[in-house]
């Protein structure tokens, strides 16, 4: 039987705008391609460890088309416009496990974006049981990797070589669509950093 649709959601950026997060469709691949083109090398290299000047259709497909249980993605689009300005998604990797990936427009950085798709996708994930959530980062992505530590998911970031391995415990329920402040920094809990040799 189809999984229904998670529920799409009006949130508010840091900046006042209003947006959509919603799940992504099938017929998204398209806009996943435009909205690949408008990224900076730098994004797309943080996202995918490799400069990619352009999204293949068949990668597009292959990311536009998720079953919402063990494949999720969420998009930020406008109110009245299905246009794509951000990705957040997972994959699982075991029962209770899944990798998270994000990628944010570059002009839409910084108005807490990705922590909003993170959220979202923390609150779907635990009603498909999952209660593990883990990310590969490079270790100059201090933007990424400050989302992570200022969670409250409990992140554990291991540094080898030049990735970080990030665990987050999704089990203790916590808030759901984050509302779009910034955490205070003061009472934000910064995790010890280890490293693989520990
Ligand atoms: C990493 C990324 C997903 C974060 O998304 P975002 O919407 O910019 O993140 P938020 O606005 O929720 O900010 C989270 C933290 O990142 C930092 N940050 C993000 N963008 C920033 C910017 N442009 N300037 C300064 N700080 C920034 C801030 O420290 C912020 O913490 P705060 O809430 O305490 O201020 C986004 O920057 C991105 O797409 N980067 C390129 C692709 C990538 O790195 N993907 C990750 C691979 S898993």
């Amino acid at each position: 039987m189809p999984t229904a649709l998670p529920a799409e959601k009006v949130v508010t950026l840091r900046d006042g705008t209003p947006v959509r997060v919603r799940p992504i469709r099938p017929d998204d691949a398209p806009r996943l391609i435009e909205f690949h083109s408008r990224l900076s090398m730098n994004t797309t290299r943080l996202r995918f460890f490799t400069p990619m000047k352009r999204l293949s259709a068949a990668f597009a497909d292959q990311l536009s088309a998720v079953d919402f249980k063990k494949r999720c993605a969420f998009v930020i689009s406008s109110l009245d416009f299905d246009d794509i300005h951000a990705v957040g998604r997972y994959e699982g990797e075991s029962r209770h496990s899944a990798e998270v990936a994000f990628v944010v427009e570059d002009s839409f950085q910084g108005k807490g974006i990705g922590t909003i798709l993170l959220d979202r996708l923390v609150e779907h994930a635990r009603t498909k049981g999952f209660d593990r959530l883990t990310a590969v980062v490079l270790c100059e992505n201090l933007n990424m990797l400050t989302l992570f530590r200022e969670s409250p998911y409990s992140p554990e970031i291991t540094m080898q070589s030049e990735c970080a391995f990030v665990k987050m415990n999704i089990a203790v329920p916590g808030p759901a669509v984050a509302a779009p402040k910034r955490r205070p920094r003061s009472l934000a809990p910064v995790p010890r950093l280890r490293t693989a040799e520990e």
